[in-house]
């Protein structure tokens, strides 16, 4: 049996299809409010509770195998970044979990002072590092799902906000590659105990995704390029009457003023210990899109 958390996300719906595809038992860690009905339709086990209460997190852990963390944290890094992997973890020896999957951030170990969600992913890293349990660390890059609804406001508009350097160096990976080497990452030897960056296969600069759009779209972008000082002033501003949402906006300014790119090499061994070849944005986003 597969634990899933985040199973409503991005990587998680898609991690909890596959499994269910090649007919693996999958548990899917979801909220009441979560939109949950496909995963249900899909055979997976429903598990409702809140990865804030560590007995639902203790209840969810029975039987299990397999754990992959792939939950998001709602701007509260502390308690669902930090806390609540910490807990899985916990709960995954106790239980004599064969393999863990943590889905970290690319940058995790750069010590950014201003994240919170890269300095809980890092904490976590190190934990289950220590901990004696098979694991597999993954630090994706950007997520190629999350330029979706953006691709689709861009077929109507022509428009394109792009926040920052233009220049920095980003790498896209397929959300469908990363849930296939999240799900592999259990049975193939060279992932185990290993902390492997996640990209796509090319380094793109932020300007060149307008320019992926206009392609597909046959339509010239409007790109509204914003300083970040934008970002600063609306983070001052929040931070007047909501501190920890001024806080968890330091995560998305750092996102947006640093590069985060995988090297050639990093996608070359990724290719070589999963043995398939990464799709790139275009390819992924004209599936989607049907174009
Ligand atoms: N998106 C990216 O570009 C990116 C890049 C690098 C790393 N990552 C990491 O990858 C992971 C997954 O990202 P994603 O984009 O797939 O996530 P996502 O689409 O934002 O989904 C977040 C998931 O976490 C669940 N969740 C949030 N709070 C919860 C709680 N208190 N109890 C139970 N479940 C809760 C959500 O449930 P609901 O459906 O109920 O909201 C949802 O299923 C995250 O750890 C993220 O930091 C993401």
């Amino acid at each position: 049996m597969f634990l899933v958390t985040g199973a409503t996300g991005g990587i998680g719906r898609r991690v909890v299809r596959l499994l269910r595809q090649q007919e693996k038992s999958a548990r899917a860690f979801v909220r009441l409010t979560s939109r949950y009905s496909e995963l249900e339709h899909r055979g997976a086990d429903i598990f409702i509770g809140d990865l804030r209460r560590e007995k639902d997190i203790e209840k969810a852990c029975w039987g299990v195998e397999y754990i992959i963390s792939a939950h998001g944290s709602d701007s509260d890094a502390l308690s669902l970044d930090y806390r609540a992997n910490i807990e899985l973890i916990d709960q995954a020896k106790a239980h004599g979990v064969k393999h863990f999957v943590f889905i970290s951030v690319l940058g995790a170990e750069r010590g950014y002072e201003d994240a919170p969600v890269f300095k809980a992913k890092r904490a976590v890293e190190q934990y289950l590092e220590a901990s004696g349990l098979n694991y597999t660390i993954l630090r994706p890059s950007g997520l190629a799902s999350n330029l979706l609804p953006l691709a689709e406001r861009f077929r109507e508009t022509g428009l394109y906000l792009l926040i920052g350097d233009p220049k920095n160096r980003t790498s896209v990976v397929s959300t469908d590659d990363l849930a296939r080497i999240v799900v592999d990452s259990v049975t193939v030897a060279g992932a185990r105990n290993q902390i492997l960056p996640v990209g796509g296969p090319e380094i793109l600069l932020r300007e060149d995704i307008p320019r992926i759009f206009s392609q597909i779209f046959h339509k010239e972008p409007v790109v509204i390029n914003s300083p970040l000082f934008i970002v600063d002033g609306l983070r001052n501003a929040f931070g007047l009457f909501n501190p920890q949402l001024q806080k968890a906006l330091g995560t998305y300014r750092t996102l947006l003023s640093n590069e985060f790119f995988c090297r050639k090499e990093e996608i070359a061994n990724l290719e070589r210990i999963f043995n398939f070849q990464l799709e790139n944005l275009e390819s992924f986003l004209r599936r989607y899109l049907a174009v």
